[in-house]
Protein backbone atom coordinates (compact mmCIF):
# COMPACT_ATOMS: atom_id res chain seq x y z
CA UNK A 1 0.00 0.00 0.00
CA UNK A 2 1.77 3.60 -0.76
CA UNK A 3 2.13 6.02 1.68
CA UNK A 4 -0.82 8.72 0.40
CA UNK A 5 -3.49 5.69 -0.05
CA UNK A 6 -2.30 4.55 3.44
CA UNK A 7 -3.04 8.09 4.33
CA UNK A 8 -6.32 8.67 3.03
CA UNK A 9 -7.84 4.94 4.50
CA UNK A 10 -6.70 6.65 8.08
CA UNK A 11 -8.42 9.89 6.84
CA UNK A 12 -11.44 8.20 6.36
CA UNK A 13 -11.48 5.82 9.52
CA UNK A 14 -10.72 9.48 11.24
CA UNK A 15 -6.95 8.35 12.61
CA UNK A 16 -4.21 10.34 12.74
CA UNK A 17 -1.75 8.75 10.02
CA UNK A 18 1.10 7.23 12.28
CA UNK A 19 3.16 5.47 12.21
CA UNK A 20 4.81 6.13 8.63
CA UNK A 21 6.83 10.11 8.32
CA UNK A 22 6.28 12.63 5.69
CA UNK A 23 8.29 12.84 2.56
CA UNK A 24 10.56 9.71 0.86
CA UNK A 25 12.27 7.92 2.70
CA UNK A 26 16.44 7.65 1.18
CA UNK A 27 17.60 4.70 0.12
CA UNK A 28 20.54 2.94 2.76
CA UNK A 29 22.33 2.09 -0.42
CA UNK A 30 23.93 5.03 -0.23
CA UNK A 31 22.64 7.00 3.28
CA UNK A 32 25.54 8.24 4.95
CA UNK A 33 27.90 8.40 2.28
CA UNK A 34 27.68 12.55 2.32
CA UNK A 35 28.84 12.57 5.43
CA UNK A 36 32.02 14.11 6.58
CA UNK A 37 35.17 11.41 6.71
CA UNK A 38 35.37 10.46 10.22
CA UNK A 39 31.96 11.79 11.21
CA UNK A 40 31.61 9.81 14.57
CA UNK A 41 28.50 7.41 14.66
CA UNK A 42 27.30 6.25 17.72
CA UNK A 43 24.84 6.32 20.81
CA UNK A 44 24.05 8.15 23.78
CA UNK A 45 22.93 7.31 27.45
CA UNK A 46 22.42 8.91 30.49
CA UNK A 47 23.82 7.44 34.16
CA UNK A 48 20.19 7.66 36.22
CA UNK A 49 18.42 6.33 33.17
CA UNK A 50 20.29 3.11 32.57
CA UNK A 51 22.50 2.55 35.58
CA UNK A 52 19.76 1.27 38.49
CA UNK A 53 20.80 1.75 42.36
CA UNK A 54 21.43 5.13 42.42
CA UNK A 55 20.37 7.29 45.10
CA UNK A 56 20.13 11.07 44.16
CA UNK A 57 17.62 13.81 43.74
CA UNK A 58 15.58 11.62 41.78
CA UNK A 59 15.21 9.27 44.88
CA UNK A 60 12.31 10.58 46.82
CA UNK A 61 11.07 12.20 44.00
CA UNK A 62 10.15 8.99 41.89
CA UNK A 63 8.20 7.51 45.39
CA UNK A 64 6.88 11.04 45.55
CA UNK A 65 2.54 12.00 43.91
CA UNK A 66 1.31 15.80 42.64
CA UNK A 67 -1.08 17.22 45.32
CA UNK A 68 -3.86 15.60 43.32
CA UNK A 69 -2.35 12.13 43.54
CA UNK A 70 -1.39 11.68 40.58
CA UNK A 71 2.49 10.34 40.96
CA UNK A 72 5.56 12.17 39.49
CA UNK A 73 6.45 9.16 37.03
CA UNK A 74 3.83 8.00 35.03
CA UNK A 75 3.37 3.89 35.54
CA UNK A 76 4.16 5.26 39.04
CA UNK A 77 7.10 2.88 38.92
CA UNK A 78 10.45 4.39 40.25
CA UNK A 79 13.61 4.10 38.05
CA UNK A 80 15.28 1.31 40.37
CA UNK A 81 17.13 -1.36 38.62
CA UNK A 82 16.86 1.13 35.26
CA UNK A 83 18.85 -1.70 32.71
CA UNK A 84 21.20 -2.26 35.18
CA UNK A 85 23.85 -1.06 33.39
CA UNK A 86 26.35 -0.78 36.49
CA UNK A 87 26.75 -4.29 36.49
CA UNK A 88 26.53 -4.93 32.37
CA UNK A 89 28.90 -2.60 30.71
CA UNK A 90 29.69 -5.99 29.03
CA UNK A 91 26.55 -6.49 27.56
CA UNK A 92 26.11 -2.89 26.63
CA UNK A 93 29.39 -2.44 24.54
CA UNK A 94 28.62 -5.82 22.62
CA UNK A 95 25.55 -4.34 21.86
CA UNK A 96 27.50 -1.38 20.67
CA UNK A 97 30.15 -2.86 18.61
CA UNK A 98 27.29 -5.28 17.30
CA UNK A 99 26.09 -2.02 15.62
CA UNK A 100 29.61 -0.67 14.39
CA UNK A 101 29.08 2.49 16.54
CA UNK A 102 32.24 4.60 16.57
CA UNK A 103 31.39 7.10 19.46
CA UNK A 104 29.44 6.55 22.52
CA UNK A 105 28.01 9.48 24.81
CA UNK A 106 27.58 8.54 28.63
CA UNK A 107 26.99 10.50 31.89
CA UNK A 108 29.19 10.08 34.83
CA UNK A 109 26.43 9.94 38.15
CA UNK A 110 27.61 12.73 40.73
CA UNK A 111 25.78 11.23 43.94
CA UNK A 112 27.94 7.92 42.91
CA UNK A 113 31.27 9.83 42.57
CA UNK A 114 30.63 11.63 45.54
CA UNK A 115 27.64 10.44 47.72
CA UNK A 116 28.85 12.84 50.86
CA UNK A 117 30.73 16.54 49.90
CA UNK A 118 34.19 15.71 49.68
CA UNK A 119 33.86 11.90 50.46
CA UNK A 120 35.03 10.13 47.03
CA UNK A 121 33.70 6.78 45.73
CA UNK A 122 37.52 5.39 44.29
CA UNK A 123 35.64 2.45 43.43
CA UNK A 124 33.08 3.84 41.14
CA UNK A 125 35.68 6.02 39.80
CA UNK A 126 37.86 3.02 38.88
CA UNK A 127 34.83 1.26 37.62
CA UNK A 128 33.93 4.72 35.20
CA UNK A 129 37.40 4.68 34.31
CA UNK A 130 37.49 1.04 32.89
CA UNK A 131 34.45 1.63 30.52
CA UNK A 132 36.65 4.25 29.28
CA UNK A 133 39.91 2.02 28.60
CA UNK A 134 37.79 -0.76 27.04
CA UNK A 135 35.67 2.00 24.88
CA UNK A 136 38.64 3.01 23.74
CA UNK A 137 40.20 -0.33 23.10
CA UNK A 138 37.27 -1.15 20.89
CA UNK A 139 37.77 2.00 18.98
CA UNK A 140 34.76 3.46 20.55
CA UNK A 141 35.61 7.50 21.18
CA UNK A 142 34.01 8.31 24.43
CA UNK A 143 31.97 11.74 25.18
CA UNK A 144 31.13 11.96 29.01
CA UNK A 145 28.19 14.20 30.22
CA UNK A 146 29.27 15.32 33.91
CA UNK A 147 25.86 16.41 34.64
CA UNK A 148 22.60 14.83 33.31
CA UNK A 149 19.82 16.09 35.31
CA UNK A 150 20.42 14.80 38.42
CA UNK A 151 21.86 15.86 41.90
CA UNK A 152 23.52 14.33 44.71
CA UNK A 153 21.04 14.83 47.98
CA UNK A 154 23.58 17.15 49.87
CA UNK A 155 23.61 19.47 46.92
CA UNK A 156 19.84 19.64 46.07
CA UNK A 157 19.63 19.99 50.13
CA UNK A 158 21.70 23.43 49.66
CA UNK A 159 19.09 23.92 46.37
CA UNK A 160 21.01 22.80 43.82
CA UNK A 161 21.45 25.72 40.83
CA UNK A 162 19.34 28.05 42.48
CA UNK A 163 21.84 29.19 45.02
CA UNK A 164 25.81 30.05 43.33
CA UNK A 165 27.13 28.02 45.87
CA UNK A 166 26.87 25.05 43.91
CA UNK A 167 29.21 26.27 41.60
CA UNK A 168 31.83 25.61 43.15
CA UNK A 169 30.87 22.13 44.21
CA UNK A 170 30.15 21.31 40.89
CA UNK A 171 33.69 22.17 39.79
CA UNK A 172 35.31 20.52 42.10
CA UNK A 173 33.84 17.38 41.13
CA UNK A 174 34.59 17.68 37.16
CA UNK A 175 37.89 18.57 38.20
CA UNK A 176 38.58 15.44 40.14
CA UNK A 177 36.73 13.62 37.31
CA UNK A 178 38.95 15.39 34.62
CA UNK A 179 41.86 14.51 36.25
CA UNK A 180 41.25 10.93 36.74
CA UNK A 181 39.82 10.56 33.12
CA UNK A 182 42.82 12.50 31.53
CA UNK A 183 44.18 9.75 29.56
CA UNK A 184 41.27 8.30 28.30
CA UNK A 185 38.35 10.87 27.58
CA UNK A 186 39.05 14.17 25.45
CA UNK A 187 35.65 15.10 24.65
CA UNK A 188 33.37 16.93 27.67
CA UNK A 189 29.94 17.56 28.31
CA UNK A 190 30.38 19.43 31.98
CA UNK A 191 25.51 19.80 31.17
CA UNK A 192 22.96 18.34 29.14
CA UNK A 193 20.29 20.34 28.07
CA UNK A 194 20.20 22.74 30.93
CA UNK A 195 17.17 24.98 29.53
CA UNK A 196 15.18 21.48 29.27
CA UNK A 197 16.38 21.05 32.82
CA UNK A 198 15.11 24.19 34.15
CA UNK A 199 11.69 24.24 32.39
CA UNK A 200 10.48 20.97 33.99
CA UNK A 201 11.81 21.81 37.49
CA UNK A 202 11.20 25.23 37.73
CA UNK A 203 8.47 25.62 35.10
CA UNK A 204 5.90 23.14 34.23
CA UNK A 205 7.23 21.38 38.37
CA UNK A 206 7.06 18.05 36.45
CA UNK A 207 11.11 16.95 37.91
CA UNK A 208 12.82 18.05 40.83
CA UNK A 209 12.63 19.99 43.02
CA UNK A 210 9.33 20.03 41.09
CA UNK A 211 8.75 24.01 41.24
CA UNK A 212 5.85 25.37 39.37
CA UNK A 213 5.56 28.61 37.45
CA UNK A 214 8.46 30.54 38.63
CA UNK A 215 9.90 31.73 35.18
CA UNK A 216 12.92 34.24 37.49
CA UNK A 217 13.94 31.06 39.34
CA UNK A 218 13.70 28.71 35.97
CA UNK A 219 16.17 31.97 34.23
CA UNK A 220 18.30 32.25 37.37
CA UNK A 221 19.25 28.56 37.28
CA UNK A 222 19.99 28.18 33.59
CA UNK A 223 22.49 31.14 34.68
CA UNK A 224 24.08 29.36 37.38
CA UNK A 225 24.70 26.67 35.08
CA UNK A 226 25.65 28.83 32.69
CA UNK A 227 28.80 30.03 35.10
CA UNK A 228 29.00 26.62 36.54
CA UNK A 229 30.00 25.30 33.00
CA UNK A 230 32.15 28.19 32.32
CA UNK A 231 34.11 27.06 35.86
CA UNK A 232 33.72 23.40 35.00
CA UNK A 233 35.31 23.81 31.48
CA UNK A 234 38.65 26.27 32.87
CA UNK A 235 39.12 23.35 35.07
CA UNK A 236 38.94 20.80 32.61
CA UNK A 237 41.16 22.73 30.28
CA UNK A 238 43.76 22.97 33.33
CA UNK A 239 43.78 18.70 34.67
CA UNK A 240 43.10 16.76 31.23
CA UNK A 241 46.41 17.96 29.42
CA UNK A 242 46.28 14.57 27.83
CA UNK A 243 45.58 13.87 24.17
CA UNK A 244 43.88 10.49 24.42
CA UNK A 245 43.05 10.02 20.59
CA UNK A 246 46.04 11.87 19.49
CA UNK A 247 44.48 14.32 17.58
CA UNK A 248 46.36 17.24 19.16
CA UNK A 249 43.52 18.15 21.12
CA UNK A 250 43.68 16.71 24.84
CA UNK A 251 40.01 18.74 25.84
CA UNK A 252 37.05 19.06 23.73
CA UNK A 253 34.51 20.93 25.49
CA UNK A 254 30.69 20.93 24.44
CA UNK A 255 27.46 21.67 25.73
CA UNK A 256 24.47 19.16 24.66
CA UNK A 257 21.79 21.78 24.24
CA UNK A 258 18.57 21.03 23.63
CA UNK A 259 16.98 22.56 20.30
CA UNK A 260 13.65 23.05 19.06
CA UNK A 261 11.00 24.28 16.66
CA UNK A 262 8.81 26.78 17.61
CA UNK A 263 6.47 27.65 15.06
CA UNK A 264 3.41 30.22 15.67
CA UNK A 265 0.07 28.55 15.37
CA UNK A 266 -1.19 31.64 13.34
CA UNK A 267 -0.07 34.47 11.29
CA UNK A 268 -1.25 36.57 14.37
CA UNK A 269 0.86 39.13 15.94
CA UNK A 270 0.69 38.18 19.46
CA UNK A 271 1.73 34.20 18.61
CA UNK A 272 4.05 35.16 16.09
CA UNK A 273 6.02 37.43 19.56
CA UNK A 274 5.25 35.19 21.89
CA UNK A 275 7.22 31.80 19.48
CA UNK A 276 9.74 34.35 19.04
CA UNK A 277 10.33 35.19 22.37
CA UNK A 278 10.51 31.03 23.22
CA UNK A 279 12.60 30.79 20.30
CA UNK A 280 15.04 33.49 21.85
CA UNK A 281 14.99 31.98 25.39
CA UNK A 282 15.26 28.30 24.71
CA UNK A 283 17.31 27.84 21.59
CA UNK A 284 19.51 31.19 20.85
CA UNK A 285 20.56 32.84 24.55
CA UNK A 286 22.43 29.54 25.81
CA UNK A 287 24.53 29.55 22.47
CA UNK A 288 24.97 33.11 22.18
CA UNK A 289 26.22 33.68 26.05
CA UNK A 290 28.76 31.04 25.00
CA UNK A 291 29.80 33.47 22.27
CA UNK A 292 29.53 36.73 24.10
CA UNK A 293 30.46 36.04 27.28
CA UNK A 294 27.44 37.03 28.65
CA UNK A 295 24.13 36.13 30.03
CA UNK A 296 20.91 37.54 28.71
CA UNK A 297 17.67 35.93 29.70
CA UNK A 298 14.29 38.81 29.35
CA UNK A 299 11.44 37.48 30.01
CA UNK A 300 9.62 40.91 29.84
CA UNK A 301 7.96 41.83 33.02
CA UNK A 302 9.17 39.05 35.20
CA UNK A 303 12.89 38.73 35.22
CA UNK A 304 16.29 39.93 33.11
CA UNK A 305 19.30 39.31 33.28
CA UNK A 306 22.42 41.16 31.49
CA UNK A 307 25.72 39.99 33.01
CA UNK A 308 29.51 39.29 31.98
CA UNK A 309 30.74 36.31 33.18
CA UNK A 310 34.70 35.69 33.22
CA UNK A 311 35.85 32.21 31.23
CA UNK A 312 32.25 32.25 29.56
CA UNK A 313 33.07 33.38 26.13
CA UNK A 314 35.05 30.19 24.20
CA UNK A 315 34.01 27.46 26.99
CA UNK A 316 32.95 25.60 24.56
CA UNK A 317 34.43 24.46 21.47
CA UNK A 318 32.06 22.45 19.73
CA UNK A 319 28.26 23.11 19.82
CA UNK A 320 26.34 19.28 20.46
CA UNK A 321 22.43 19.95 19.71
CA UNK A 322 20.17 17.87 21.18
CA UNK A 323 17.41 17.79 18.68
CA UNK A 324 13.61 15.83 18.59
CA UNK A 325 10.56 17.67 17.39
CA UNK A 326 9.14 21.17 17.05
CA UNK A 327 6.10 22.84 19.06
CA UNK A 328 3.11 25.08 17.77
CA UNK A 329 3.13 27.70 20.01
CA UNK A 330 -0.41 29.59 20.99
CA UNK A 331 0.24 32.61 22.78
CA UNK A 332 -1.54 32.04 26.40
CA UNK A 333 -0.82 35.29 28.22
CA UNK A 334 -1.86 34.08 31.49
CA UNK A 335 0.41 31.19 32.02
CA UNK A 336 3.95 31.59 32.99
CA UNK A 337 5.25 29.78 29.90
CA UNK A 338 3.25 32.98 28.27
CA UNK A 339 1.81 29.87 25.54
CA UNK A 340 0.62 26.80 25.31
CA UNK A 341 2.28 24.41 22.81
CA UNK A 342 -0.40 21.97 20.74
CA UNK A 343 0.09 19.48 18.23
CA UNK A 344 -1.45 20.11 14.73
CA UNK A 345 -3.85 17.22 13.80
CA UNK A 346 -2.96 14.94 11.25
CA UNK A 347 1.07 14.94 11.73
CA UNK A 348 2.57 11.59 12.30
CA UNK A 349 3.65 12.08 16.30
CA UNK A 350 5.44 9.18 18.15
CA UNK A 351 4.39 7.35 20.84
CA UNK A 352 4.53 10.42 23.52
CA UNK A 353 2.56 12.40 20.67
CA UNK A 354 5.59 14.31 19.36
CA UNK A 355 5.66 15.80 16.17
CA UNK A 356 7.96 13.63 13.39
CA UNK A 357 9.88 16.66 11.78
CA UNK A 358 13.29 15.64 10.42
CA UNK A 359 13.53 18.88 8.33
CA UNK A 360 13.61 20.43 11.74
CA UNK A 361 17.08 19.26 12.39
CA UNK A 362 18.39 20.44 9.07
CA UNK A 363 17.33 24.23 10.02
CA UNK A 364 18.89 24.35 13.29
CA UNK A 365 21.80 22.67 11.60
CA UNK A 366 21.98 25.18 9.51
CA UNK A 367 21.18 28.26 11.68
CA UNK A 368 23.42 27.43 14.28
CA UNK A 369 26.52 26.74 11.68
CA UNK A 370 26.11 30.60 11.61
CA UNK A 371 27.63 30.64 15.22
CA UNK A 372 31.08 28.82 13.55
CA UNK A 373 31.74 25.60 15.63
CA UNK A 374 31.76 22.83 14.75
CA UNK A 375 28.61 20.81 15.29
CA UNK A 376 27.31 17.63 16.61
CA UNK A 377 24.03 16.13 16.98
CA UNK A 378 24.32 14.38 20.61
CA UNK A 379 20.77 13.25 20.62
CA UNK A 380 18.17 12.60 18.08
CA UNK A 381 15.67 9.52 18.69
CA UNK A 382 12.16 8.90 19.06
CA UNK A 383 9.46 6.79 21.27
CA UNK A 384 8.45 3.71 19.06
CA UNK A 385 8.01 0.68 21.50
CA UNK A 386 6.84 -0.68 18.20
CA UNK A 387 9.51 0.29 16.35
CA UNK A 388 7.17 0.57 13.58
CA UNK A 389 8.60 4.38 12.39
CA UNK A 390 12.10 4.29 14.19
CA UNK A 391 14.37 3.54 10.75
CA UNK A 392 12.59 5.97 8.54
CA UNK A 393 13.01 8.64 11.18
CA UNK A 394 16.35 7.83 11.79
CA UNK A 395 17.27 7.74 7.67
CA UNK A 396 15.29 11.16 7.39
CA UNK A 397 17.33 13.05 10.13
CA UNK A 398 20.54 11.63 8.80
CA UNK A 399 19.15 12.53 5.40
CA UNK A 400 18.52 16.16 6.89
CA UNK A 401 22.44 16.07 8.23
CA UNK A 402 23.62 15.67 5.08
CA UNK A 403 21.21 18.18 3.27
CA UNK A 404 22.98 20.56 5.94
CA UNK A 405 26.61 18.96 5.26
CA UNK A 406 26.16 19.58 1.40
CA UNK A 407 25.42 23.50 2.16
CA UNK A 408 28.13 23.98 4.06
CA UNK A 409 27.91 22.94 7.95
CA UNK A 410 30.66 21.60 9.51
CA UNK A 411 28.93 18.14 11.55
CA UNK A 412 31.16 15.89 12.71
CA UNK A 413 28.93 13.29 14.78
CA UNK A 414 25.72 11.65 15.65
CA UNK A 415 24.62 9.95 18.62
CA UNK A 416 21.30 8.34 18.81
CA UNK A 417 19.02 8.66 21.74
CA UNK A 418 19.31 5.86 22.84
CA UNK A 419 21.41 2.82 22.71
CA UNK A 420 18.34 1.02 24.78
CA UNK A 421 15.02 1.57 26.23
CA UNK A 422 15.74 3.28 29.62
CA UNK A 423 14.22 5.29 32.47
CA UNK A 424 12.64 7.91 30.53
CA UNK A 425 11.85 10.52 33.33
CA UNK A 426 9.06 11.28 34.31
CA UNK A 427 7.40 9.26 31.21
CA UNK A 428 9.21 6.27 33.52
CA UNK A 429 8.95 2.89 31.67
CA UNK A 430 6.20 3.74 29.50
CA UNK A 431 8.62 5.36 26.09
CA UNK A 432 10.86 3.21 24.38
CA UNK A 433 13.65 5.31 22.94
CA UNK A 434 15.94 2.17 22.70
CA UNK A 435 17.97 0.43 19.12
CA UNK A 436 17.78 -2.14 21.61
CA UNK A 437 14.51 -2.96 24.24
CA UNK A 438 15.84 -4.37 27.74
CA UNK A 439 13.68 -7.17 29.84
CA UNK A 440 13.42 -5.29 32.58
CA UNK A 441 13.31 -6.55 35.88
CA UNK A 442 14.09 -10.04 34.51
CA UNK A 443 17.03 -10.94 32.48
CA UNK A 444 17.81 -7.26 31.56
CA UNK A 445 18.62 -9.03 28.02
CA UNK A 446 19.39 -6.11 25.80
CA UNK A 447 17.38 -7.19 22.09
CA UNK A 448 18.24 -5.97 18.78
CA UNK A 449 14.75 -4.18 17.42
CA UNK A 450 15.17 -4.38 13.47
CA UNK A 451 16.08 -0.76 13.65
CA UNK A 452 19.22 -1.65 14.58
CA UNK A 453 20.01 -2.92 10.99
CA UNK A 454 19.24 0.30 9.90
CA UNK A 455 21.22 1.92 12.16
CA UNK A 456 24.39 -0.43 11.17
CA UNK A 457 23.95 0.03 7.78
CA UNK A 458 23.88 4.19 7.59
CA UNK A 459 27.20 3.19 9.83
CA UNK A 460 28.70 1.34 7.54
CA UNK A 461 28.31 3.67 4.44
CA UNK A 462 30.05 7.02 6.33
CA UNK A 463 33.58 7.74 4.83
CA UNK A 464 36.33 6.56 6.92
C1 LIG B 1 16.33 14.50 26.26
C2 LIG B 1 17.16 14.05 27.45
C3 LIG B 1 17.35 12.56 27.52
C4 LIG B 1 16.11 11.81 27.15
C5 LIG B 1 15.57 12.30 25.83
C6 LIG B 1 14.36 11.56 25.32
O1 LIG B 1 15.75 15.75 26.53
O2 LIG B 1 18.42 14.66 27.43
O3 LIG B 1 17.80 12.24 28.81
O4 LIG B 1 15.18 11.90 28.16
O5 LIG B 1 15.26 13.67 25.93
Amino acid sequence: MTRALAAVLFALVGCTPRPGLDGAVPSLDTLGKGLPKGFLWGTATAAHQIEGGNDNDWTDWEAGSFPDGTPHIADGKPSGQACDSWNRFDEDLAAMQAMGVTTYRFSVEWSRLEPTEGAWDAAAMARYRDWTVRLRAAGIEPMVTLHHFTLPKWVAARKGFETTDTQAAFEAFVRRVGAELQDTVDFWCPFNEINVYAAQGYLSGVWPPGTKDDTALQVTVMSNMLKAHAKAAAGLREVDTVDANGDGAATVITHAHHVRVFQPASHSVLDTAIAGLTDDVANEAIPRAFQTGRIRFSVPGTIEIDEAVDGLAGSIDVLSLNYYTRDIIRADLGSAALSQSYFKGGRPRNDLGWDLYPDGLYLMLKRFSSYGWPLYVSENGTADAADDFRSDYLAQHVAAIERAVKEGADVRGYYHWSLMDNFEWAEGYTASFGLYAVDFGNTFARNKRPSVDTFTAIGANIPR
